[in-house]
């Protein structure tokens, strides 16, 4: 699967940053026309989609556009104009705020017949539903298996918080008062074990002080040590930083392979067909190696 370590947010109001976006090595890029986007300036927003899209230059990056959410008067418009003007330079739609297999079915409804109409390929342009609501978290499987359009379950830390009434005005730190704890584990978990269910992407929301790289370093670990595959960057300082930490660390990646090598080697005819082998002081078995061929392939996908 291509990797989505860093998916760079970039408004659709801000022709100056979306091309700068095309130079950045951001895994993906989306072009928001949701939160980050003031109601009088999303059709304008559109109209500079469409021309970026269709200008290129993105190189290998994931080009994505997120719309506003259904219970919006702007979803279909921000759908239509976008993938009439530009479908055919477009990965996948990002939605936000999803809470039901629904709203990702009606996406999937709308994209079919623009793909019909527009002669792009069907199914070719993926969904990425954002998780910001209890109802949305609650329902996460039936989102996750809506369309074989879902590629990705993405966290909206800020939305979610404010929806389920956390006392906190900082996403990714804890609320005062509950330390220790983590407060925010419950909903990494599922959302992560969806994703794994499925065979989706487990893609982290935003850290918000984008001028605290210290304090971004310590968010994004958190999720990339659970297992996720990337997270949102707000700001090019953001990007080295997280595509190091959702790629494996060298040494990690280095024993992986040797790992994989040596299982191989033993388990087959020539190196004695045994089911368990030592490397070094470890055991290794099916399962350690299954550990290693995570790792491998995150590391292969990160071109290591
Ligand atoms: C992002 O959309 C968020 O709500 O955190
Ligand atoms: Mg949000």
């Amino acid at each position: 699967m291509t990797s989505r370590r860093s998916v760079l947010a970039v408004p659709g109001s801000n022709p100056r940053m979306i091309e700068k976006a095309k130079g950045l090595a951001a895994d993906e890029v989306f072009l928001d026309l949701e939160d980050a986007v003031a109601p009088a300036a999303k059709a304008a927003a559109r109209a500079n989609i469409v021309t970026a899209l269709n200008a290129g230059g993105w190189g290998t990056q994931i080009r994505v556009v997120r719309v506003n959410d259904w219970s919006t008067e702007h979803t279909y418009a921000d759908v239509i104009t976008v993938v009439e003007g530009a479908g055919s330079e477009l990965d996948a739609i990002l939605l936000p705020k999803v809470t039901d297999a629904g709203q990702v079915r009606a996406l999937d409804l709308l994209l079919t017949q623009l793909e019909k109409a527009n002669g792009l390929p069907v199914g070719g342009i993926g969904i990425e539903p954002q998780i910001e609501n209890a109802l949305g978290l609650r329902n996460i499987d039936a989102i996750a298996t809506a369309s074989p359009r879902v590629q990705t379950l993405v966290f909206g830390p800020a939305d979610f918080m404010a929806s389920i009434n956390m006392r906190t005005l900082v996403v990714g730190e804890q609320p005062e008062g509950y330390e220790p704890g983590d407060a925010y584990h419950h909903i990494y978990m599922t959302i992560l074990l969806a994703a794994r269910a499925h065979g989706l992407q487990a893609i982290d929301g935003p850290y918000l002080a984008v001028r605290d790289i210290d304090g971004f370093r310590r968010n994004a670990s958190r999720t990339a040590a659970l297992g996720f595959d990337g997270k949102w960057v707000l700001h090019p300082d953001q990007i080295t930083a997280c595509n190091e930490i959702f790629s494996p660390r060298q040494a990690d990646y280095d024993r992986a392979e040797e790992i994989l090598e040596a299982y191989a080697f033993h388990t087959s005819t020539e190196g004695g067909a045994r089911g368990a082998v030592m490397l070094g002081d470890e055991m290794i078995d099916e399962a350690s190696a299954k550990m290693a061929q995570v790792i491998a392939d995150k590391g292969r996908a990160a071109g290591m």
